[in-house]
C-alpha cells in the first residue's frame, strides 16, 4: 500500500538517541505526498483524537493489524553488490589472499551486463525483502555494470548510494582487474556521478554518487589524491576500506608512514560525508581526526570475525561521539540481513569485553576493558546511526525525515519470534525482535512512503 499522503497508525520503535528506545504506541505518523514525514501524534495529545477520526472518514488512514510493529528501515552502511554469489563462501583465507583467490575474479566478471543485471536484480530485491531501505554499495570497476546497479536500485525503490570502484596500482591489482591509469580512476568516478545526477528518473535523488576508492593498497597515490578532488569539487559522499586487518593497516604504514586516516585525510578523502568501513586499527589520534571531520565508520561485525583479527571497538568510538553505522560487508560477512549482523554487533562486543581465551584466568583473559553493548545500541547503528553517518535525513521517525519503515509481523506463521502477551511488553518486544526476528517476519518495506 502506498503510504504517500496518507496517515499510518501504528506500533513500533525508533531511537532517534542512543541509549533510548522511543516505544510507540498507535502513534499517527502523518506523510505527505513525497514520503517524508510531517508530523507525529500520540494518545494524549491534544488533537489525537480528532486526526485520527477525520483521516479515517475521509479514507486517509491506514491501520497496522495488532501483532504487528514499525521499525525504520535498516541503513546497511557497507555492502559490496558483485559479491552477492560469494556470499557464505570463500572464507576460509585472509583478506590479501582472499581478494586475489576469490574475490577480484568475481568482480571481473562484471564486464558482462547480462550477468550484472541478473546479480544485482536479486540482490536489491533480497535487501529489500530483509528491511534495508536504504545501502551504500560498492559496485565493481565497470562503469556500464555500475550503471545497471543505479538503474536496478531506482526501478526497484531502494534508497542507495552507489560507487564505481577505483583502484589501479598495478602492485595489488590483477591485471585482468584494474583500471588502466589514474586518469581511466577519475574519468569513471565523474562518469558515474554525472550519470547518477542526471538519470531521468532520479529526481528525488533516491540515488547518489560515492567516489570510491577501495583501499589504499588498491590505489596509486595519483588516484587517491584525483578522487580527493573529485570529491571536494562534487561534494559528494566517500567510501573506503579503513585500517581493516593487520595485513591492510601495516601495508599503508610500510607505503605511507602513517595509518589510513592519516593519509585519507591528507588527500581530502576524509569529509562528513566520508564512510569508512571497518576501521578497526584506529589508533587514539585517528578516532580524533574521524571525530574533528565528522566521518563516519561502517561497523560490519560479522566480517571481522573472518577477515579483520580484531573487532572495531564501537562502544568506545560511540561513548566519543563518533558517528557509526552498522553494515553487512557482502560477501565479507556471510548475512544479507541487518537483524543478523545486529546480534552479531552485540555477540563480537561481548567477546571483545570479556576476552576468549579458555586457557586464562577470568582477570588476565579479559585485557580490553568495557566493551559490551546491548540492543538498544545494536538497534541504534542499524538505523539512526547509519542516517547520521550518511547524513540523510532517514533512519527515525521524525518530522522531516523520509518514512523508510518495515514492519515486523510477530505472527507470522513461518517467523522465528514467539511473543508471550503475558511476559513481552514494551521495549521487551524489540529486543526479542532484534534476536530472533528473521525475514519471514518482515512483511512489508517502504522507502519514501512507497511499498518496495
Ligand atoms: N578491502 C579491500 N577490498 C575489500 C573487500 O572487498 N572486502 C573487504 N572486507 N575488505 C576489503
Ligand atoms: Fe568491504
Amino acid at each position: 500500500m502506498d503510504l504517500r499522503g496518507k496517515t499510518l497508525c501504528a506500533s513500533g520503535f525508533h531511537t532517534p538517541r542512543r541509549g533510548t528506545i522511543d516505544v510507540l504506541d498507535d502513534v499517527l505518523i502523518e506523510i505527505d505526498g513525497s514520503g517524508v514525514i510531517t508530523a507525529i501524534h500520540r494518545h494524549g495529545d491534544p488533537n489525537y483524537r480528532t486526526i485520527r477520526y477525520t483521516r479515517d472518514m475521509s479514507g486517509e488512514l491506514v491501520t497496522l493489524p495488532p501483532g504487528s510493529y514499525l521499525l525504520p528501515g535498516f541503513v546497511d552502511l557497507h555492502v559490496h553488490a558483485p559479491q552477492y554469489p560469494q556470499l557464505g563462501d570463500a572464507l576460509d583465507v585472509p583478506l590479501e589472499v582472499w581478494l586475489q583467490k576469490y574475490t577480484f575474479p568475481l568482480e571481473a566478471k562484471y564486464e558482462d551486463v547480462a550477468f550484472a543485471r541478473r546479480v544485482y536484480g536479486l540482490l536489491v530485491d533480497d535487501l529489500l525483502a530483509n528491511g534495508t531501505t536504504t545501502a551504500l554499495y560498492f559496485a565493481t570497476i565497470h562503469q556500464e555494470a555500475t550503471r545497471v546497479l543505479v538503474d536496478t536500485c531506482l526501478e526497484k525503490g531502494q534508497r542507495a548510494l552507489i560507487g564505481k570502484v577505483a583502484m589501479d596500482n598495478a602492485d595489488e591489482c590483477p591485471d585482468y582487474y584494474r583500471d588502466a591509469s589514474p586518469q581511466a580512476a577519475l574519468e569513471g568516478t565523474r562518469a558515474l556521478i554525472d550519470y547518477v545526477r542526471g538519470h531521468p528518473d532520479n529526481g528525488d535523488g533516491r540515488v547518489l554518487p560515492v567516489v570510491t576508492p577501495r583501499f589504499i593498497p588498491s590505489c596509486t597515490d595519483a588516484t587517491l589524491e584525483g578522487l580527493g578532488a573529485v570529491a571536494r569539487e562534487c561534494g559528494c559522499h566517500v567510501q573506503t576500506h579503513c585500517s581493516e586487518s593487520d595485513w591492510a593497516h601495516g601495508y599503508v604504514l610500510a607505503r605511507h608512514g602513517m595509518t589510513d586516516t592519516e593519509s585519507l585525510d591528507r588527500f581530502g578523502l576524509l569529509g562528513r560525508r566520508t564512510v569508512l568501513a571497518h576501521a578497526n586499527f584506529l589508533t587514539e589520534r585517528d578516532m580524533e581526526t574521524v571525530w574533528t571531520r565528522q566521518a563516519a565508520v561502517a561497523h560490519c561485525p560479522l566480517s571481522n570475525a573472518y577477515f579483520a583479527n580484531a573487532v572495531f571497538p564501537l562502544r568506545a568510538a560511540l561513548e566519543k561521539g563518533l558517528h557509526v553505522g552498522l553494515g553487512t560487508d557482502i560477501s565479507g560477512g556471510p548475512s544479507a540481513s541487518m537483524l543478523e549482523n545486529s546480534r552479531g554487533a552485540i555477540l563480537v562486543s561481548r567477546m571483545l569485553q570479556s576476552g576468549v581465551d579458555p586457557n586464562l584466568p577470568a582477570a588476565a583473559r579479559s585485557t580490553f576493558g568495557s566493551a559490551q553493548i546491548d540492543f538498544r545500541d545494536a538497534f541504534y547503528i542499524a538505523t539512526t546511526g547509519g542516517g547520521i553517518a550518511l547524513d540523510l535525513p532517514v533512519g527515525q521517525f521524525t518530522p522531516g525525515y523520509q518514512f523508510d519503515a518495515v514492519v515486523v509481523d510477530t505472527e507470522a506463521e513461518k517467523g522465528t519470534i514467539r511473543l508471550f502477551q503475558d511476559r513481552d511488553k514494551g521495549e521487551g518486544v524489540l529486543q526479542k525482535i532484534i534476536y530472533t526476528a528473521s525475514r519471514p517476519n518482515l512483511a512489508t518495506t517502504w522507502v519514501g512512503g512507497q511499498q518496495v
